[in-house]
């Protein structure tokens, strides 16, 4: 496993973990006529994204890396920027569905050096996590129409 895997999944595994808190934020703080169905739309995507940051910092731990774990290590590595402003909902929809795609980026970068390196189990996983925010990007996108 190469430095270089690591330090990938430890930038995809920090991204995700300030994608899901943006979702929560989100949740909490959503207001106008569409209040219902875009609290429920990020309490879905948030529940979704955390139920699997288990298993990302699990796997960094079997590549034989540390799980970052601290707001100040995921700053210095997420790709996903930091929200700190309450917007109108359909503002909410519109960063989550750009973060959505980033995603699908940032984790295709560590995809395809896991699989240079032959760790398909690591892959498999990532390709799954693609999938799930294109699904993402998908209700989010479908919102704005
Ligand atoms: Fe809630």
């Amino acid at each position: 496993m190469s430095d270089q895997l690591i330090k990938a999944a430890k930038i995809g595994f920090a991204s995700q973990y300030t994608y899901y808190l943006k979702a929560h934020f989100f949740h909490w703080n959503v207001e106008g006529i569409n209040f219902q169905e875009l609290h429920s739309l990020f309490e879905t995507i948030y529940t979704e994204v955390y139920g699997t940051v288990d298993e990302f910092a699990e796997k960094i731990r079997s590549l034989g890396g540390y799980a970052p774990g601290s707001n100040s290590r995921f700053s210095m590595l997420t790709q996903i920027a930091d929200e700190t402003e309450i917007m109108p909902g359909i503002a909410m929809v519109d960063e989550l569905l750009a973060d959505s795609e980033n995603m699908v980026k940032v984790l295709k970068r560590v995809y395809d050096l896991a699989e240079a390196e032959g760790q398909h189990g690591f892959s498999n996983f990532l390709a799954e996590r693609m999938d799930a925010f294109q699904k993402h990007a998908w209700m989010l996108r479908a919102t704005t129409k």
